[in-house]
C-alpha cells in the first residue's frame, strides 16, 4: 500500500505542471497580434470616435483627430499605438491609466482602439 501512495505523490507535481503550462498557454493566446485583419473586420473606428469622446480618453491624451489635448498620458499622435496594443491597454489599464473593462463593452474597446490606431498621427 505504501508503494501505491508514493506513486500518487508523483501525480501532484505532474498535475501542477500541467496546470501551469495550460495557464501559460491561455495567457499567451491573449498577447497582442500584429495582424490588422481582426481590426478590419471586427471593429468600427467611426463609432470608436464617439467612445473616445464620451468616456473621456481626451482628458488624459492628446489626439488631434478628436480635438483632445490631455497631458496626463502619452500623446497618442506621437505614440501611434497599434490596434492590438491599444486594445490591451484600454482593457487592462496600467501605468496610472484605469482599466475600462467594466465601463466599456468588448465591442466598444475594439472600436475605440481601432479609432486610435486609425486616426493617430499627423
Ligand atoms: C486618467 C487618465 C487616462 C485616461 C482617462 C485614459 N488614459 Fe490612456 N494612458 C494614460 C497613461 C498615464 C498612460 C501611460 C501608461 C504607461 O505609462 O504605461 C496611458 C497609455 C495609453 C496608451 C499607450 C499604451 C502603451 O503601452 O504605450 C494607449 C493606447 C491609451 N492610453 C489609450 C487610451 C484610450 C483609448 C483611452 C480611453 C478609453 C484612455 N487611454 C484613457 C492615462 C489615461
Amino acid at each position: 500500500m505504501a508503494e501505491t501512495r508514493s506513486w500518487r505523490w508523483v501525480l501532484v507535481p505532474v498535475t501542477v505542471g500541467a496546470l501551469v503550462s495550460l495557464t501559460a498557454g491561455l495567457l499567451a493566446r491573449h498577447q497582442p497580434r500584429s495582424t490588422g485583419y481582426f481590426q478590419l473586420f471586427f471593429s468600427d473606428p467611426v463609432a470608436g470616435g464617439n467612445v473616445f469622446t464620451s468616456v473621456g480618453c481626451g482628458s488624459c491624451h492628446t489626439l488631434a483627430a478628436a480635438n483632445a489635448h490631455g497631458q496626463i498620458g502619452p500623446n497618442l499622435d506621437r505614440l501611434k499605438p497599434p490596434y492590438d496594443l491599444a486594445c490591451v491597454q484600454v482593457e487592462r489599464g496600467g501605468g496610472s491609466m484605469p482599466s475600462f473593462k467594466g465601463q466599456l463593452t468588448p465591442a466598444q474597446i475594439r472600436d475605440v482602439s481601432a479609432y486610435v490606431a486609425t486616426y493617430a498621427g499627423p
